[in-house]
């Protein structure tokens, strides 16, 4: 096998707090220590159907560290598989193909979540030499402990918690807020642990509103008068319910305000709702996913130089490990209603609004 002298980078599907501290660390440790030159392509898939790419130096990734978004931007369309044409799609893989042997790249290194690693997964079929990095706010990647991003998410998540206390307090509120994670709990779960939410409701736990009200009116016969509820946008009243705002696109949000209309009645309480949206996503990652996001930039830029296709880099305990893609899109990550978080949760008198 010929050495690995040049590679691509790109960024894929939706951004994510992190993505720059992957580019930056991937970028360093190829240049350093393996002599390898870069290319950052734009756009994620659709700059290799475009050939929209640029050198990436060590000049170009200074500062970016602490920003959040992405440098070499992203999109969820562009799929070379069923790339939008018209009123169809169609497959442009063998463009794509091409253009990556004509810009001579011996590798890509794919950051990205679930749809681009299937991308990627597919590409590798084809003999495209790659290796993934995960990322998503969602955490609901099986493959790896967590995903850089998350616990940004959280952190943004936990403020509007506490923020949404001394308000709900003042005012004898029920403040429902709703955070991301399309059809995984973890952010909404983290966020009310670490906000002392009274009621947190997630895709993983059907509820029912008659136990929400329920759990509501069992804090006021105890003397408080207000109730923070945590909702992850996925969340539904029966398995396999699918509540997207946007059916076609899969779009979710906005499930508070169902929440709130389906105990409004119930309840003589004030409701309010919160709907935290891509505030999420944006801004300066936090230190925990900085260092994460750069220890997977490195192992990415290793493995890539080693010549190890078809790889994802994952954190599995306190250890950077390299899993097949292949097995990391098989199946979401969900939080598993008897663990011991959700145990945990239940112990201190949070409710999931099951009746429990
Ligand atoms: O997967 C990350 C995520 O932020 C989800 O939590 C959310 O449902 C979705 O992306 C929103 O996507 P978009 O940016 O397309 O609105």
């Amino acid at each position: 096998m010929a050495r690995v002298q040049r590679i691509g980078i790109l960024t894929g599907g939706g951004d994510c707090p992190g993505l720059n501290a992957v580019i930056r660390a991937a970028v360093r440790t190829a240049t350093r220590d393996h002599s390898l030159e870069v290319l950052g392509i734009q756009l994620g898939f659709e700059g290799l159907l475009m050939k929209s790419c640029m050198p990436l130096t060590n000049e170009l990734i200074r500062g970016i560290l602490p920003k959040g978004g992405t440098l070499l931007r992203t999109t969820n369309r562009g799929n070379p598989f069923e790339y939008p044409a018209g009123d169809h799609k169609e497959d442009r893989s063998e463009l794509l193909l091409r253009n990556i042997s004509e810009l001579g790249i011996d590798g890509i290194i794919a950051i990205g979540g679930d749809g681009t690693l299937k991308i990627a997964q597919r590409l590798f079929e084809k003999g495209i030499p790659m290796i993934a990095v995960p990322k998503t706010i969602d955490n609901d990647l099986a493959a790896t402990d967590f995903t850089f991003g998350f616990m940004t998410a959280v952190s943004v998540a936990t403020d509007a918690v506490d923020r949404l206390h001394t308000t709900a307090e003042s005012h004898n509120r029920v403040m429902i807020l709703e955070v991301m994670g399309r059809h995984c709990g973890w952010i909404a779960l983290y966020s009310g642990l670490a906000g002392g939410a009274d009621i947190i409701l997630i895709p993983e736990i059907p509820y029912r509103p008659d136990a929400i009200v329920e759990s509501i009116r069992e804090r006021q016969s105890e003397g408080t008068q207000f109730d923070i509820i945590v909702v992850a946008e996925g969340a539904k009243r029966t398995e396999g319910e699918e509540r997207y705002i946007d059916r076609r696109a899969k779009r979710l949000g906005g499930i508070a305000y169902q929440v709130a209309d389906e105990i409004a009645r119930a309840i003589e309480l004030e409701i309010r709702v919160t709907v935290l949206g891509h505030v999420q996503r944006g801004g300066s990652p936090i230190p925990f996913d900085r260092v994460l996001a750069t220890r997977f930039g490195k192992a990415a830029a290793d493995l890539i130089a080693k010549g190890d296709f078809g790889k994802m880099v994952a954190l599995r305990g306190d250890e950077i490990v390299a899993v097949p893609i292949k097995d990391a899109v098989e199946n979401p990550k969900y939080v598993d209603p008897s663990s011991e978080l959700v145990a945990t949760a239940r112990s201190l008198g949070i409710s999931f609004g099951d009746g429990r």
